[in-house]
This record gives C-alpha cells, sequence and structure tokens, in this order.
C-alpha cells in the first residue's frame, strides 16, 4: 500500500483540523496515511513517503508557526534528498496581512528548490472569508486526489 504524510504547520490548530480532515479521504484513495503535528525533517527524509502533504498556516510576518520552524530551517539551511517527491500544500492564511500565506508560499519554494514535485495548484485558504477551512480543502482534495 502506498504510504502519505501529512505535515501540520499550525499555531492556533485549525490546519491541524485540516491534516487530520484530509486523512480519510487520502486513506479513501488507497494510502496509508500518517499525521505529523510536531514535525521534524526526518520525519519525512527517514522514510520518503509515495506522497506528502503540507498544511501550513502563517504567523508573524509571514513566519512558520513554531511547531514546525525546525523543519522549514533545517530545510532551508541544508537541504534535504526529497528530488521526484510528490507533494499537496495547503497553506492558510488572512489577506489583511501583507504577507499572505508567506510561509505556505516559502515552503512550497523550498521544496521545489529541492526537487519535489507539486502535483496541482496550491490551495491558499483565506480567513477573511473561510470560517471552517477543512470544509474547503476536503472540497478541494476531492479533485486533487484525482490527479495523483
Ligand atoms: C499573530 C498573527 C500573525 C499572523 N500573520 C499572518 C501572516 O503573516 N500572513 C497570513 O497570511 N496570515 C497570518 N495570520 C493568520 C493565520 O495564518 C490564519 O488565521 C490561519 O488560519 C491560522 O491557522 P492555524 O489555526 O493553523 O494557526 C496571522 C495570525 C496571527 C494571530
Amino acid at each position: 500500500m502506498p504510504s502519505a504524510k501529512i505535515f501540520a504547520a499550525t499555531v492556533f490548530g485549525g490546519s491541524l483540523e485540516v491534516a487530520e480532515e484530509l486523512m480519510p479521504c487520502l486513506e479513501q484513495a488507497g494510502y496509508q496515511v500518517t499525521v505529523y503535528d510536531e514535525p521534524q525533517l526526518s520525519d519525512l527524509t527517514d522514510q520518503l513517503p509515495d506522497l506528502a502533504v503540507f498544511c501550513v498556516s502563517s504567523t508573524g510576518s509571514g513566519d512558520f508557526p513554531p511547531n514546525f520552524a525546525d523543519f522549514a530551517h533545517t530545510l532551508d539551511a541544508t537541504g534535504a534528498p526529497i528530488a521526484g517527491l510528490k507533494y499537496g500544500l495547503i497553506a492558510l492564511g488572512d489577506s489583511s496581512y501583507p504577507t499572505y500565506c508567506g510561509a505556505g508560499r516559502r515552503l512550497d519554494e523550498l521544496l521545489t528548490e529541492y526537487g519535489a514535485q507539486r502535483v496541482g495548484e496550491r490551495l491558499e485558504i483565506d480567513a477573511t472569508e473561510v470560517l471552517q477551512p477543512y470544509q474547503e480543502a476536503l472540497d478541494w482534495a476531492e479533485e486533487w486526489v484525482k490527479l495523483l
């Protein structure tokens, strides 16, 4: 059975809720799924999955949430052997910030820089428009899994 790892970068829990809601969707698509709520880069690289999904909120001025800071910093500083890794990315943010979805966009750049391949478009969920991010994410995921 192919494996999928879902990583949540969150301050208030919204991205983790999105990650947990995506789990059954990917299981139905035939993946064995693990969700990481305190992710380290080694959780990704020790055994590269067939698929990774990143659910990433922004804090500060487009910064990574503290629970994801080590992951992002290590990837930025040292890179990682992730060439060919298929991934999806959901960024949670608030468009009233000039650094809208800054962390999710930055992670997307880093993953691409080290050779990972995003499947489909990045989903950006704007807190000024969407009250329940997980519902928007689920609607997106239903179409997204068809691309896998
Ligand atoms: C102190 C603070 C700083 C924030 N900074 C940004 C930001 O720079 N860019 C952005 O798009 N959203 C920003 N946000 C909005 C959050 O990313 C957004 O509300 C998100 O849905 C929170 O997700 P979470 O529940 O997973 O932490 C900020 C929110 C707070 C409270």
